[in-house]
């Protein structure tokens, strides 16, 4: 596997067209995105980590830095979604290199911190990478930034992540994020 970090400007159309077919196979379950050549979900990554092969991108993950508020603080961090591995791939370790390469990008941005939300069933495989679940929590976000305007997405989280990198403990209080997860 030859793992590359790329910003979004430098990803040919070509590459797009190719990362499509690896998040349509990997996110078969919602169908509603990466048709034709779309690459994103909720809002668009400035930058991706992925993994080649010879058959193309076998391993993906987007990300986007973003000053959330938390516990009514500024808080910067890297916002981490569109994490797939090919199907064909999936449970032989590519998801847990994918999430090292993703420390070392985030390590290389120098954020404080990375942070997503998943459903409960990959739980287990982000505390693997090192991710650390944290303490059902309000959290406040965006439902999709594609389109226009929708009321935000107000809940209890149990599910938010944090990837501590450059400082150690996540803030207390409720999350704002002002935007979409990615
Ligand atoms: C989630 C995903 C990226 C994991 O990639 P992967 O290459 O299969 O993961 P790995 O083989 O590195 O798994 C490492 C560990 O994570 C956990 N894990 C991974 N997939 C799991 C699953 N489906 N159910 C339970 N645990 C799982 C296991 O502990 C696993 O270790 P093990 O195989 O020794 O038991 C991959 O399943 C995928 O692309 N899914 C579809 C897209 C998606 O839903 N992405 C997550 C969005 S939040």
């Amino acid at each position: 596997m030859q793992w590359s970090a790329c910003r979004e400007g430098r990803i040919s159309m070509r590459e797009h067209a190719e990362l499509a077919v690896l998040l349509r196979r990997s996110y078969a379950h919602l169908p509603q995105f990466f048709g034709g050549v779309r690459t994103w979900s909720y809002v668009r990554p400035e930058a991706r980590v992925v993994g080649w092969d010879l058959e193309g991108p076998a391993a993906h993950a987007g990300v986007l830095r973003r000053f959330l508020q938390v516990g009514g603080r500024e808080q910067l961090a890297a916002v981490v979604g569109l994490v797939a591995v090919r199907p064909g791939l999936q449970r032989q370790g590519v998801g847990l290199a994918l999430l090292d390469r993703v420390r070392a990008f985030l390590g290389e941005l120098a954020v404080p911190f990375g942070i997503l939300m998943c459903a409960e069933q990959h739980v287990p495989f982000y505390e693997r990478g090192g991710w650390r679940r944290l303490s059902p929590r309000r959290a406040v976000y965006s439902p999709d930034d594609t389109t226009e305007p929708q009321p935000f997405v107000d809940e209890i989280s149990s599910t938010t992540l944090v990837l501590p990198v450059t400082q150690p403990d996540w803030p207390d209080g409720e999350i704002h994020w002002n935007g979409a997860t990615v």
